[in-house]
C-alpha cells in the first residue's frame, strides 16, 4: 500500500542529495530505531536484502564444515546464506498443518556438527519457537530465524524478532513492509551488542574503528547497507505495517472459512499472512484458469532440495507432496470486498 507519504520521503531524500552512506546514519539510522522499536528486540542492523540479512546473521557463528538445520520449503536464500558461509544444509521436513520445520524431526537430524536452527515461519506463521529453542539449549546450538515473511507476527504475545539470537527480515518490494530491497537483523542476549558492532562493520566491506576519513578494516565484509530511499519508504511503511497486517488477516479469515478445501493455510490471529497457501491437485489446470480469470496466483515454493545446485535424494515426503501441490493465493491490503468474493468463489470452481 503506497500512498502520498512514501512519495513525499522519496522527493526529500532526492532533493537532499544524501542518498547512502555505509556509516547507516541519517533515514538508515531512523528506520533502525524505530524497526528495533516496533519488534522490540534488544539491537538491530539494516541491510539491503534479506539474503543479506541470512549472510551477515549466519556469519555471527562458525559453521565452516558445520551443519544447520533448516526446512527446503523457502525461498533459496534460505540455503544459500549457509553455502556462502561454508556450512552444510540439513534440510527437514515439515508440519503440514502449518508448514513450518517440525521439532520432532530436528531431533533426529541433530549430530555432532550442528550449530545453527534456522527455522522460517511459512507466510508468516510463527513455528513452534518453545519447542525449537528447547532444543537449541539442550543441544547448546544458535537460533536464527527466518522471518523473511513474519513482519508484525506474534508469537507468545511477543513479536517475532524478539525470540531467537538473530532473527533475519526482508523488506523486498513484495514483502508486508516494503521497500525496493532491504532487510534487518534484529539480535537479542548477552552477546547482542557485540554482534550489532560486529554486523554494522560487515556490511559496510568489514570497515571499523572510523575516525574521521581514516578508518581500519578488521576482518572480511561486504557492501551491504541500507540505503536512504528504501529507509525513507520504510519508516512511511512501518508506520501503517499493523494497518496493512490487519487487512491481510480479515481476507485469510474469509479464506479459511469460505475456500472449500481441506488443505489450506489454517487462520491464526498472530498471523502476518505474506502468504495465504492453498493445495491442489491439479495444480497447473487451477492456476491457468484462474489467470484466465485474470487473478495471479503464485507457487511458494518448489523445494530448494531438488533444485540443480542442491539435488540432494531425500527423505521428505511432506514437503515434495506439499511442493506439487501449493498454490498461493493474491492477499494483500490493496485487494476489496469484490476481489476477494472473485478470488473464493474462482478458487471454489477450479480447486477440487
Ligand atoms: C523465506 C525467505 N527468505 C529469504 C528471502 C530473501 O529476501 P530478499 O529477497 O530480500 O533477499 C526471501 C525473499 O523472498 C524469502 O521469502
Amino acid at each position: 500500500m503506497v500512498r502520498k507519504e512514501e512519495e513525499l520521503a522519496i522527493r526529500n531524500v532526492l532533493r537532499g542529495k544524501f542518498w547512502a552512506s555505509g556509516a547507516g546514519v541519517g533515514k538508515v539510522s531512523e528506520f533502525e530505531k524505530k524497526f528495533n522499536k516496533y519488534i522490540g528486540s534488544d539491537f538491530c542492523v539494516t541491510v539491503n536484502s534479506g539474503t543479506a540479512a541470512l549472510h551477515l546473521a549466519l556469519s555471527l557463528v562458525d559453521i565452516r564444515n558445520k551443519e544447520v538445520i533448516l526446512p527446503s520449503l523457502s525461498f533459496v536464500s534460505t540455503a544459500h546464506a549457509i553455502i556462502y558461509n561454508g556450512g552444510k544444509p540439513v534440510f527437514v521436513d515439515l508440519n503440514p498443518d502449518n508448514l513450518c520445520i517440525d521439532p520432532d524431526l530436528i531431533r533426529k537430524s541433530i549430530t555432532k556438527k550442528t550449530r545453527v536452527m534456522l527455522p522460517v515461519h511459512f507466510g508468516g506463521m510463527p513455528c513452534d519457537l518453545d519447542e525449537i529453542k528447547k532444543i537449541c539449549e539442550e543441544y547448546n546450538t544458535f537460533l536464527i530465524e527466518d522471518a523473511a515473511h513474519a513482519a508484525g507476527t506474534s508469537y507468545r504475545n511477543k513479536k517475532i524478532g524478539t525470540h531467537g539470537g538473530a532473527v533475519c527480515f526482508s523488506f523486498h518490494t513484495i514483502k508486508n513492509l516494503a521497500m525496493p530491497t532491504g532487510g534487518a537483523i534484529t539480535l537479542n542476549g548477552n552477546n547482542g551488542n557485540n554482534h550489532q558492532s560486529i554486523l554494522k562493520s560487515k556490511r559496510w566491506c568489514g570497515i571499523s574503528e572510523r575516525k574521521g576519513v581514516k578508518y581500519n578494516v578488521t576482518h572480511l565484509g561486504w557492501n551491504y547497507y541500507m540505503n536512504e530511499f528504501s529507509a525513507a519508504i520504510g519508516i512511511e511503511q512501518l508506520k501503517k505495517l499493523d494497518k496493512m497486517n490487519t487487512k491481510r488477516k480479515k481476507i485469510a479469515r474469509r479464506f479459511s472459512k469460505e475456500i472449500d478445501l481441506t488443505n489450506k493455510m489454517p487462520f491464526n490471529n498472530n498471523c502476518s499472512y505474506h502468504l495465504y497457501w492453498i493445495q491442489v491437485r491439479n495444480r497447473r489446470n487451477f492456476m491457468k484458469k484462474m489467470q484466465e480469470n485474470y487473478i495471479e496466483t503464485g507457487i511458494h515454493y518448489l523445494p530448494i532440495h531438488k533444485m540443480d545446485f542442491y539435488k540432494l535424494r531425500l527423505n521428505l515426503p511432506i514437503t515434495e507432496e506439499i511442493g506439487q501441490k501449493i498454490v498461493s493465493l493474491p492477499i494483500h491490503p490493496n485487494l476489496d470486498e469484490s476481489d476477494v468474493n472473485k478470488i473464493i468463489k474462482l478458487t471454489n470452481l477450479f480447486a477440487k
